[in-house]
């Protein structure tokens, strides 16, 4: 699709209503939306399983909830829904590394990775800038994703402190970051 620009709205519009929808368009402009960066996981028959997800957001704070959505091409997430309750782990700026590791499908994710359980015994990522376990509240459908709600049963904040890693333009980065 070629780009045109407005010199009403004094932007770039890349894709219109009234065209046909262009994945890449949609994911370019949503790319633009700055996000932290979070292992899901949780422990299925005494095996940690997990994926790297950006799409969790705070939704309620009485009851506490969370949500974030999972691909239906997920392998893990239905392993982890199965298992009823997942941890978030909110990656710190040194973390990249895990974040690539877990964006891989399948395949065993954890062998040298240092994590320990939380409350419903779903692997915290040791190094992790903030974590919230939950318990899987509710699954809706959405188009080739989930939307999948959690309450929180217990939440820590890393003791190091730090920053965070951030994905932005389909590609990792630290806050400040130029370029
Ligand atoms: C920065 C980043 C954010 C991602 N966010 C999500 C997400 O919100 N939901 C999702 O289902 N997959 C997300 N993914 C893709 C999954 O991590 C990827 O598809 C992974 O291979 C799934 O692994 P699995 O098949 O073992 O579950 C993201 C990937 C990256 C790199």
């Amino acid at each position: 699709m070629v780009a045109s620009w407005s010199a009403r709205r004094l932007f770039c519009i890349v894709a219109r209503l009234d065209e046909p929808f262009d994945v890449e368009s949609f994911k370019r402009v949503m790319g633009c939306f700055a996000t932290g960066v979070a292992i899901v996981s949780s422990i299925e028959d005494a095996v940690p399983v997990g994926f790297t997800c950006q799409s969790v957001v705070s939704l309620s704070l009485d009851p506490p909830l969370i949500a974030l959505a999972p691909a239906k091409s997920s392998t893990s997430w239905p392993r982890i829904a199965r298992a009823g309750s997942f941890c978030v782990s909110v990656l710190s700026e040194g973390q990249a590394e895990l974040a690539r590791r877990f964006a891989v499908s399948g395949g065993d994710k954890f062998t040298g990775v240092e994590w320990s359980p939380g409350a419903t015994g779903a692997p915290v990522i040791a190094g992790s800038l903030a974590w919230v376990d939950c318990h899987l509240e509710l699954i809706h459908d959405a188009g080739d994703h989930e939307i999948v709600m959690g309450r929180v049963v217990e939440m820590g904040e890393g003791e190091a402190g730090g920053l965070p890693l951030l994905y932005f333009r389909s590609s990792y980065r630290r806050m400040g970051e130029r370029g």
